[in-house]
């Protein structure tokens, strides 16, 4: 959600903080602002982008430590005011805040009846106030009144703050939200995401929940919840600035849309064998024996994660024949929590941060399940807090709207079935060798589907302007419906729904006329004969059909009015395949339409908030 940056050293702070916000804009995009020290606090911080931010600084933002934030609005609307850093009553303190205090009103009276007065909307600048109240009682640590403070929040938060009283400092804390340390030389840098500080330093430390850390240019101290100093561990970053750059792009989706063959390719690489019918993943070997035990397993996800979960049911179920539940993360938190030992939970998460996922994840290993990641982004708090897992290694997704990150999930998944069919039996050596070299084929047969993209382009612009989609599917194709229907919804705006192709009758054939584009994914043989019927039944209605297919459908293509072909697969692995003339229909249409594909307005790319 929020973005974090901070910047303790030599140099001018506001360049490099103003640089990390930038990068770090995906993750929220409505406001922005700054504080520096420099003798005393300099703030400036208002509604809009972060280069609305720059040009308001323009070179008159000195100092050589301050803070700056990239605001995703919880509470209050995006407005100056109601954008971070917050100050404390006397201008001292400067705070920047990602998560939500849940106890805010409570805090905000009790602040008020001792003379305390609040400017903005936000539950943030109570947290500014409260750690100003406690440095009134005894002024000598800043660190020991963050820390009174704190406990006295109840919510989630990742805070930073600077203090002109303590001017060779910066003050980070971490519940719930992610905050990171980028160790540099004479410098320091504290951010909530890696890719605000890799053009600076390769060393990182993260952050635990709970944890507190004082940061100088030249050190840092953490100490846990019970006041313990703590010696932690610096990982090396894998992130190469390049990776976190358009590269000639116009937009971060269209780069990670055409990156997602490679992306394959890493994620497969090492990992399968095709002559021998094997596949090796490091990070769950450990665990194989319970894997295979597993009485059932339950997918947690969100948003595109959790499309990719529903892909993996049917993949665990038809290969490796294990029931296999997909739940809401958010949902699942709330249910009657009957998970527990002999369970498997997978969480699957391209940020490794979505709060409503890490919560599952929580409960269910506190009920004794194995819990097991699928993770993009290295180091993050899932992947750290998972038992064990496999990461997807698409590399950096900075497009809010997700791609490679579903098709890497999906491929990481189809990996986990395959493998775990083997060990039970389910799938024989030699359908493995069959399978294994067909997904090794995926990677360029998505190349050839993004050889052609002219095709979709040309539809884009006759649909542009349609204000209702319909995405149908069956089988596998289900979940890549919803995932159409999904980034169309994102990006562009317009109201769309996937549904599951026979079910269109139950309810959406209602609204079926001759204004209703009806994307139908018809990329599975053991489908097909149905689909060609539901075809018909939209048909009979005037609805205009828009058919992913391929050339061995070609009855799908005679009754299309366009269809797009893409290379015939086995069915198992169509969703890699059907999915990248959605992702890239959906990609045309927003531009069409003249929307900022990479920020589309309220939504955020790591959703850390509850
Ligand atoms: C947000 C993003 C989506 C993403 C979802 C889950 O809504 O905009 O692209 O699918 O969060 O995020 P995760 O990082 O857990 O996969």
């Amino acid at each position: 959600m929020c973005g974090i940056v901070g910047y303790i050293g030599n140099k001018q702070a506001s360049k490099i903080i103003i640089d990390g916000l930038k990068r770090l804009e995906y993750r929220g995009y409505d406001s922005a602002g700054i504080a520096t020290l420099n003798g005393k606090i300099q703030l400036n911080k208002g509604k809009g982008k972060v280069a609305n931010l720059e040009k308001m600084i323009g070179d008159s933002q000195n100092g050589s430590i301050g803070i700056g934030h990239t605001r995703w609005a919880t509470h209050g609307e995006p407005n100056d005011i109601n954008s971070h850093p917050h100050i404390s009553q006397n201008g001292k303190l400067a705070l920047v805040h990602n998560g939500i205090i849940e106890n805010y009103n409570t805090l905000k009276k009790k602040l008020n009846d001792q003379g305390y007065e609040f400017y903005s909307e936000t539950d943030t600048e109570v947290v500014a106030k409260l750690i100003e109240s406690f440095l009134e009682k005894d002024s000598s640590s800043l660190k020991k009144a963050v820390q009174l403070a704190l406990h006295q929040v109840t919510g989630t938060y990742g805070i930073a703050l600077v203090h002109s009283d303590f001017p060779d400092q910066i003050i980070v804390a971490r519940k719930g939200s992610p905050l990171l340390l980028g160790v540099g030389d004479g410098e320091m840098l504290i951010a909530s995401d890696a890719s605000a500080v890799a053009a600076y330093t390769d060393k990182v430390v993260y952050l635990d929940d709970g944890e507190i850390a004082v940061i100088t240019k030249d050190d840092y101290t953490v100490e846990s919840s019970d006041q313990v100093e703590l010696t932690k561990e610096i990982h090396e970053l894998a992130l190469s600035l390049e990776e976190i750059e358009k590269g000639g792009y116009d937009h971060f989706m269209l780069k990670e849309i055409f990156e997602q063959p490679k992306a394959i390719s890493d994620c497969l690489r090492g990992r399968i064998n095709a002559e021998e019918g094997t596949i090796t993943l490091g990070g769950i070997e450990n665990v194989m024996d319970q894997l295979v035990n597993a009485n059932r397993i339950v997918i947690a996800a969100c948003g595109t994660s959790w499309h990719s979960g529903l892909v993996g049911e049917y993949l665990f179920e038809y290969l490796a024949k294990v029931p296999v539940e997909v739940e809401y993360a958010s949902e699942f938190r709330y249910k009657e929590q009957l998970i527990g030992e002999g369970d498997v939970m997978i969480v699957i998460s391209q940020s490794g941060e979505t709060a409503d996922t890490l919560a599952a994840l929580r409960e269910a290993q506190s009920r004794g399940a194995l819990v097991l990641g699928v993770v993009n982004v290295v180091g993050s708090t899932i992947a750290r807090e998972t038992d064990a897992g496999v990461y997807i290694h698409a590399g950096p997704e900075i497009g809010v709207a997700s791609t490679k990150a579903f098709t890497a999930q999906v491929t990481v998944l189809t990996l986990m079935a395959i493998r775990l069919g083997l060990e039970k039996g389910t799938i024989k050596k030699e359908e493995a060798q069959k399978l294994i070299k067909e997904l090794a084929l995926i990677p360029s047969k998505i190349e050839s589907i993004l050889e052609n993209t002219d095709h979709i382009e040309h539809i884009s612009r006759l649909f542009s302007y349609a204000p209702n989609f319909l995405y149908l599917g069956r089988s596998y194709s289900f979940p890549v419906a919803l995932e159409g229907a999904l980034k169309l919804k994102e990006i562009s705006y317009i109201h769309a729904e996937g549904y599951p192709a026979a079910e269109m009758k139950h309810g959406p054939i209602a609204l079926i006329d001759e204004m209703m584009p009806v994307v139908v994914i018809a990329a599975t043989h053991h489908t097909n004969d149905k689909m060609i019927s539901n075809i018909e039944e939209v048909k009979a209605r005037k609805g205009r059909i828009i058919a992913i297919t391929t050339s061995e459908n070609g009855e799908v293509s005679d009754l299309a009015e366009f269809s797009t072909i893409i290379p015939a697969t086995m069915d198992v692995f169509s969703p890699l395949l059907s999915v990248i003339p959605l992702q890239l229909l959906s990609y045309y249409v927003a531009v069409n339409r003249g929307c900022n594909v990479d920020q589309p307005r309220n939504l955020a790319k790591s959703v850390t908030v509850e």
